[in-house]
């Protein structure tokens, strides 16, 4: 008998209309266009607007796309992940409430926090259900509204951040395609540095924590970018030397889109030419569980069958890990 392995058949992105540029956050807080573009790359981002619009509306568009591309009825969908840190609410997960929103009825859902890494955790998660024969079809979906736990009055995170997302269909494949190889890594050491501080049962909401404004990003920038480089850069060669990769047989690299220096340091490290790196972080800013799907939406009209594909990420808790896969179509 054949290995069944876990394959994407189908992807789908969405990004809200709204642009925020280098320009209008110069009006907003004490930076410039130049300072952004050299320390981050990004110049511009997308923000969701509207009142009560949760990230869920992201996932609704994404799902209602990714249904529609691949012509698969909602009734099919065994299960839904969603990776998200700017869920609805604490709870239910908001996998639950986009599952409702979209009219999948048959599934079980569930949302994965692992930050900016969520994607891989979830993908591979995912495919776990795949292979083990549980489920047929399976929705991962990463995505976030970063501005509405974004300070727009402080510069250190406000000019990152953006809000965006999609997903990937996994099914069930006999022809060797599809999810191969995952190293993930975690350490709450790294919760220092990278946080929300109240809101959680930690420090629940209150007049205190609001006027403090402990319910936005936290972030010490430095460590984070030390840790970004080294964490990515030694589990994507940890999965290359596990299976005989190199620069030359790997066809893309998706990092996660965090900082534009975080990404050539990376992809130097591991001896990638730029042209194989997945690059849009000038167009969106960092959004999160939402960077690797995006990339793969906006890169799949040139994805070949059997392309190997690897997607590195790192993230708050500390997480961070790299994914290997085939592309199948
Ligand atoms: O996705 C999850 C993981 N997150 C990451 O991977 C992010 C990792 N960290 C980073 O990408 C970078 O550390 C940042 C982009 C957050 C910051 O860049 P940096 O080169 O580490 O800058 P810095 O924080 O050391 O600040 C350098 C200077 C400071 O001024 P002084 O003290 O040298 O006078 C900051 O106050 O730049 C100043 N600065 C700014 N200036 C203009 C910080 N933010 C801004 C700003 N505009 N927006």
């Amino acid at each position: 008998m054949r290995k069944i392995h876990a394959a994407i058949s189908g992807v789908y992105g969405y990004v809200p209309d709204y642009i925020l540029t280098n320009q209008e956050l110069e009006t907003m807080v004490d930076t410039n266009d130049e300072w952004i573009r050299t320390r981050t790359g990004i110049n511009e981002r997308r923000i969701l607007k509207g009142k009560e619009m949760g990230v869920s509306e992201i996932g609704v568009k994404v799902i209602n796309g990714l249904l529609e591309k691949t012509n698969t009825s909602p009734d099919e969908i065994d299960l839904v992940i969603c990776a998200t840190v700017t869920g609805d609410m604490v709870f239910p997960d908001t996998a639950n409430i986009v599952c409702d929103k979209v009219g999948i009825k048959n599934a079980f859902s569930f949302d994965i926090n692992a930050a900016c890494s969520g994607f891989l955790f979830a993908f591979t998660t995912g495919a776990q259900f795949i292979t083990s024969g549980m489920c047929k079809k399976v929705i991962v979906l990463g995505m976030d509204k970063m501005s509405s736990i974004i300070d727009y009055e402080d510069r250190a995170t406000c000019v990152i951040f953006g809000d965006g997302g999609g997903a990937v269909l996994l099914e069930p494949n006999e022809e060797e395609v599809g999810f191969i190889d995952a190293e993930l890594k975690s350490n709450g050491v790294g919760r220092h540095y990278l946080h929300m501080k109240a809101g959680g049962s930690f420090k629940p909401a209150s007049i205190e924590t609001i006027t403090a404004k402990e319910h936005y990003v936290y972030q010490d920038g430095k460590p984070v970018f030390k840790h970004a480089v080294r964490g990515m850069s030694s589990t994507l060669k940890t999965v290359m030397q596990r299976n005989n990769l190199s620069s030359e047989n790997v066809h893309w690299v998706v990092p996660h889109q965090a900082n534009m220096r975080i990404i050539t340091a990376v992809a130097n490290a591991a001896d990638f030419p730029m042209e194989k790196v997945m690059v849009n972080i000038h167009k969106y800013g960092n959004t999160t569980a939402g960077t690797l799907p995006l990339c793969l939406w906006e890169w799949e009209p040139r994805l070949n069958k059997g392309d190997n594909i690897l997607l590195t990420a790192f993230g708050g808790g500390f997480t961070w890990g790299t994914v290997y896969l085939k592309w199948a179509y």
